[in-house]
């Protein structure tokens, strides 16, 4: 039987820093309210577009698998924020890297973006249409942030990571998952401006608004986490005690803390960034899985439990058998490029972009590369 092992990992995280402080300079919060309600003291806000971090997390990642760009079948972008529509961003990352034999797929359900898009590739592998796939989580949310509405701004940050997967005979990689979504709450989340839905609706391009009933989003996350989980968990075989490592999508301190309770696992067992990253969306779960084997905290054979959810409602709980090898076969030395702008700095822009909105998609100043552009 072909299964689908995970066998490269890497993040391209931007540099600029935004603190809690930070936020206090234009919002009507602070560093006490943001860290007892959520956990988070800071996130990054990215001065490239989603298609250059997804560019440098897949070169890692194809380093850190030694597997040659050429070599790969599938690329799927997992994003609600793309730097473009059309073409889709996953061609982007393929020309970039250069791909040349690749089919590419971007795949949006919000939050949980990363890990169906490794449904998609694990499926695709294992019924033998493709060996080898680039998995990617990616959000560059900033431009589209609701920068005056204080119940979304002190939540999201920007991000990036990726993973190679690829055929294997071993029983390894996604052992199972559970999908689904709570459609009924989908006016829950839902971002103004982001789609042709919005033509001659009075919202402009670029000037976003959020609609987003925390209270509701929270409740239902943590019963479709928790219920994802236990269903994977039984499916499967195995419980709570057979879990290594938790690495669940990072909304709130207090949403994880709720669903491992009721899971029935230790927090001590969870991987937790969200205290530096935020809610990085789609990219949340691949940047702490990165973060985990940096630090070490995936041991060979180790099993992983990854519970998301996100706009939608869609949830899922993802069940992965890791590999023998921990460490990267190679790294490169590319790097993110400097900014010459402090996270404040391109907060401020975009807000003072909101309000001139018809300029905004015309002068690059979000620093987006459309790759391939003329
Ligand atoms: O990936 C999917 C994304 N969605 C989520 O992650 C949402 C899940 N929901 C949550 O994480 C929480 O509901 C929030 C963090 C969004 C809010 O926490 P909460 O404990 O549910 O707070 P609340 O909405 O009940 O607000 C409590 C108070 C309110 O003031 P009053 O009415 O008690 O006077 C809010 O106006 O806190 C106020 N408040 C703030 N104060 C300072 C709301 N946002 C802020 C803020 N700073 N940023």
């Amino acid at each position: 039987m072909t299964f689908a092992a995970i066998t490269g990992w890497g993040a391209a995280m931007p540099p600029n820093v935004l603190s809690n402080a930070d936020l206090s300079t234009f919002l009507d919060t602070n560093d006490e309210w943001i860290t007892s309600r959520t956990g988070m003291k800071e996130r990054r806000i990215s001065h490239v577009g989603a298609t250059e971090m997804a560019t440098l997390a897949a070169k890692r990642a194809l380093a850190c698998a030694g597997v040659d760009a050429k070599d790969v079948d599938l690329i799927v972008f997992g994003s609600c924020s793309p730097d473009e529509q059309v073409p889709n961003s996953a061609s982007g990352v393929q020309v970039a890297i250069g791909a040349t034999r690749a089919a590419s797929m971007d795949l949006n359900t919000a939050c949980t973006s990363f890990l169906y898009s490794l449904s998609t590739a694990n499926a695709m592998i294992r019924t033998g249409v493709v060996r080898t796939a680039i998995v990617i989580g990616v959000e560059h949310i900033s431009p589209y942030m609701d920068w005056g509405n204080r119940n979304v701004a002190v939540l999201f940050g920007d991000g990036c990571a990726a993973v190679v997967v690829q055929a294997t005979d071993k029983e390894e990689g996604l052992l199972g998952e559970q999908l689904g979504c709570v459609a009924d709450a989908r006016h829950t989340l839902r971002v103004r401006g982001m789609g042709s839905g919005y033509t001659n609706s009075g919202v402009m391009l670029g000037d976003t608004e959020w609609d987003f009933d925390g209270q509701e989003i929270f409740k239902r996350a943590v019963q479709g986490m928790v219920q994802a989980s236990q269903a994977v968990m039984q499916k499967c075989g195995v419980t709570p005690d057979d879990i290594d490592l938790v690495v669940p999508h990072q909304a709130n301190l207090r949403i994880i803390e709720a669903v491992v309770q009721r899971a029935g696992l230790p927090m001590d067992k969870v991987m937790l960034t969200v205290q530096r990253y935020g809610n990085m969306s789609a990219a949340t779960v691949p940047v702490a899985l990165n973060d985990a084997l940096v630090e070490g905290r995936v041991k060979p054979g180790a099993l992983i439990l990854m519970p998301a959810f996100g706009a939608g409602l869609t949830m899922c709980s993802h069940l992965v058998r890791w590999g023998d090898r921990v460490t990267p076969i190679a790294t490169i030395p590319d790097e993110m490029p400097a900014s010459k702008l402090s996270a404040l700095d391109l907060v401020n822009k975009i807000r003072d972009r909101k309000s001139q909105s018809h300029e905004a998609s015309h002068d690059g100043l979000q620093g987006a590369r459309l790759i391939g552009a003329k």
